[in-house]
C-alpha cells in the first residue's frame, strides 16, 4: 500500500487513462475499485465460510477503511466489523464469528450457521485529501449437504404391464431445500403420458406399466452445496411373451418349414421375450390329433424316429404371471440329401421333372437310332455320308480312331438329368460314348466327341 501511496507520475497518467476506461464501462470513476469473484456464495451449516475480497486504488491515500455489515430480509443491517489501517474494531456481540486481516478485506465466518444466510456488504474507504469508497455485495446461503437418496418401489413385489402402476419413492434423510430428479439408464425421465411426479419431484409414478418401463431407476437429489445419487434400482416388471421364434441348430429354415436329412438330428430351440422366463411346451401334430411332446425351452427331432415325413409342431410359451401366451406352428421335413435340393427349389420341381421326361425319351430315340444304323448295311451309310464335303467325310472317316467309327458317327444329344429317387445314376454308362469324354462333358454331343479325338489321339496312323 504503501508504493500505492506515492505514485510516480507516470503512474498517475496511466491511472487517468485507465479512469477514463472505467468512466465509459461502469460509469464510475471512484479510482477504487473493490471485486468479488461471486456474488452468490453456498456455505455449508457448521463449517467455516470465507468471502473473499479484492480492492484496488490508484490515488495516494493515507487511510484504508474496511467495514462489513450484514442484513436480512426486513431487519436493520448489522454491523459486523471495521478496520482502519491494520487494526480491526469487531462488534462485539459476533467478535468470535467474524474474522478479517487488514490490509485484506476479505471476511471469514466461523462456524456458519442457518441464521448467518443473507447478504453481506463490504465498504472500502479510502481516505487523503477526500475520501473515495466503494462498496460490493455478498449473497449467502446455508445448506445441509444432501445424505445418500433411497428408492423405494411401490407395490415392491412387481407389477403386471398393463395392469398395475408403480410408484417409485426418493427417501432423504438429510438436506436442505432438496432438488429431486429421475434417472433411468443415466437419462433424465421427463413427464409424458404415463410418467408423472410430485410437485416436489421426488415420486415418480408410473401408469400404466409397459415392457419400456424396464430399467435402470435411480434418484439424484441436489442442493446448492451437494449432489447425491441413489443406488439403482430395477423395479420388477413382469411382461410377455414376445418376438416368440423357433430356430434350429443346423437344420436349413425356409419360412417356417425346417428341412432336416434322413438319419440325422436336430435341435430345436424355442424363445421369447418375457418375465419371468416363460414355461415352454411342444406341440406336435399329426392328422387332428395333437398332443405335447415336450416340456421346455428345448426339442431334439430325430429324423429316424419320425413316422411321417413331414410333421407340425407347435411351440407355445406361456408366462405364469402375465398369464398371456404365444405361439408358433412350423413343419419339419426329412428328406434325403438329393430330395433336399428340390425341396428348396420347391416350385422349380414341374419344370425339372419335364426335363427329366424329354430327355429319356431323347435317349430312347438315340438308342433305337443306334440299334437301327448299327444293322444297316456300309451302303447306306456311305450314301449318307456322301452329301457332306469330302473333307469332312475323310477327315471323319481317317480320325475315328477305331475300326467302326463310321459305324457310330451321327449326331448324339447327351443330357444330364438329376435322379428323382434320390440315387444319382450314372447315365454316361447307359449311353453310347467315347471313353475320351470326361463327366463334366456331358451336357455335350457325341458330334463334338468325335471332332475331339484326333487332338487326344496322337498315335493315329496319318
Ligand atoms: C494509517 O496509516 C497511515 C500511514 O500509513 C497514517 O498516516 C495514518 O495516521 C493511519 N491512520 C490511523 C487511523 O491509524
Ligand atoms: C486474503 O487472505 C486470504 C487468506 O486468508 C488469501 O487467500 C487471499 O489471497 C488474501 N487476499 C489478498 C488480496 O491478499
Ligand atoms: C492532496 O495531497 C497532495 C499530497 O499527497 C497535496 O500535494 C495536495 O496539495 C493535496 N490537495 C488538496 C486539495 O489538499
Ligand atoms: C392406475 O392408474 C390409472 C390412472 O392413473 C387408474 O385409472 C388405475 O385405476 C390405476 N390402476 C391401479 C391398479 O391402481
Ligand atoms: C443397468 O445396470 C446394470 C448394472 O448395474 C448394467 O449391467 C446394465 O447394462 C444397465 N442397463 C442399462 C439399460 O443401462
Ligand atoms: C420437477 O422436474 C421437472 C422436470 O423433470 C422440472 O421441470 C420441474 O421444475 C421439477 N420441479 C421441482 C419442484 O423440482
Ligand atoms: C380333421 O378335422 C376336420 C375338421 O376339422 C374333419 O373334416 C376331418 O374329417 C378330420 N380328419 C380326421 C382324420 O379326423
Ligand atoms: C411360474 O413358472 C416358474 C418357472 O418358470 C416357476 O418357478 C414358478 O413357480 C411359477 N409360478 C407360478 C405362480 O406358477
Amino acid at each position: 500500500m504503501g508504493q500505492d501511496a506515492f505514485m510516480e507520475p507516470l503512474s498517475c497518467t496511466v491511472w487517468v487513462i485507465q479512469c477514463k476506461i472505467y468512466l465509459l464501462l461502469i460509469g464510475t470513476c471512484s479510482g477504487l475499485k473493490v471485486t468479488v469473484p461471486s456474488h452468490t456464495v453456498h456455505g455449508i451449516r457448521g463449517q467455516a465460510l470465507y468471502l473473499p475480497v479484492h480492492y484496488d486504488f490508484h490515488t495516494p491515500a493515507s487511510d484504508i477503511q474496511i467495514i462489513w455489515l450484514f442484513e436480512r430480509p426486513h431487519t436493520m443491517p448489522k454491523y459486523l466489523l471495521g478496520s482502519v489501517n491494520k487494526s480491526v474494531v469487531p462488534d462485539l456481540e459476533f467478535q468470535h464469528k467474524f474474522t478479517m486481516t487488514p490490509p485484506n478485506a476479505s471476511l471469514l465466518i466461523n462456524p456458519l450457521q442457518f441464521t448467518d444466510e443473507g447478504s453481506y456488504i463490504v465498504k472500502v474507504n479510502i481516505h487523503r485529501n477526500g475520501t473515495l469508497s466503494s462498496s460490493q455485495k455478498i449473497q449467502v446461503t446455508v445448506d445441509d449437504p444432501v445424505t445418500k437418496p433411497m428408492v423405494q418401489t411401490h407395490p415392491s413385489s412387481g407389477v403386471v404391464e398393463y395392469v398395475g402402476n408403480m410408484t417409485l419413492t426418493c427417501q432423504v434423510d438429510g438436506g436442505t431445500r432438496l432438488l429431486y430428479q429421475w434417472l433411468k439408464n443415466g437419462r433424465p425421465v421427463h413427464s409424458t403420458s404415463t410418467y408423472s411426479f410430485s410437485p416436489q419431484n421426488n415420486t415418480l409414478h408410473i401408469a400404466p406399466v409397459t415392457k419400456e418401463d424396464v430399467g435402470n431407476y435411480s434418484c439424484l437429489v441436489k442442493n446448492a452445496v451437494s449432489e447425491r445419487e441413489s443406488d439403482i434400482l430395477v423395479p420388477t416388471i413382469y411382461y410377455g411373451p414376445y418376438g416368440l421364434q423357433v430356430n434350429s441348430d443346423k437344420g436349413l429354415k425356409v419360412g417356417e418349414v425346417f428341412t432336416v436329412d434322413l438319419g440325422e438330428a436336430i435341435l430345436f430351440d424355442c424363445s421369447a421375450d418375457s418375465y419371468p422366463p416363460n414355461t415352454y411346451s411342444w406341440i406336435q401334430r399329426t392328422d387332428n390329433t395333437t398332443y405335447i411332446i415336450k416340456h421346455g425351452p428345448l426339442l431334439e427331432v430325430a429324423s429316424e424316429k419320425v413316422a411321417q415325413k413331414t410333421t407340425d409342431y407347435v411351440c407355445c410359451a406361456y408366462n405364469n404371471i402375465t398369464g398371456r401366451r404365444d405361439e408358433t406352428h412350423f413343419t419339419v421335413i426329412i428328406t434325403s440329401v438329393g430330395l433336399e435340393k428340390l425341396e428348396q427349389k420347391g416350385k422349380s420341381l414341374s419344370p425339372l421333372a419335364s426335363i427329366t421326361g424329354i430327355s429319356l425319351f431323347l435317349i430312347i430315340s438315340m438308342s433305337i437310332l443306334f440299334l437301327w444304323k448299327k444293322y444297316q448295311p456300309y451302303k447306306a451309310i456311305k450314301q449318307k455320308l456322301e452329301g457332306r464335303p469330302e473333307t469332312e467325310y475323310r477327315k471323319t472317316h481317317t480320325f475315328s480312331g477305331h475300326e467302326d467309327a463310321l459305324d457310330d458317327f451321327g449326331i448324339y444329344e447327351f443330357v444330364a438329368f438329376p435322379d428323382a429317387s434320390g440315387v444319382p445314376r450314372m447315365p454316361s454308362r447307359s449311353i453310347p460314348t467315347s471313353n475320351a469324354t470326361s463327366r463334366q462333358d456331358l451336357h455335350g454331343t457325341i458330334y463334338e466327341v468325335i471332332q475331339h479325338i484326333p487332338v487326344q489321339q496322337p498315335d493315329d496312323p496319318e
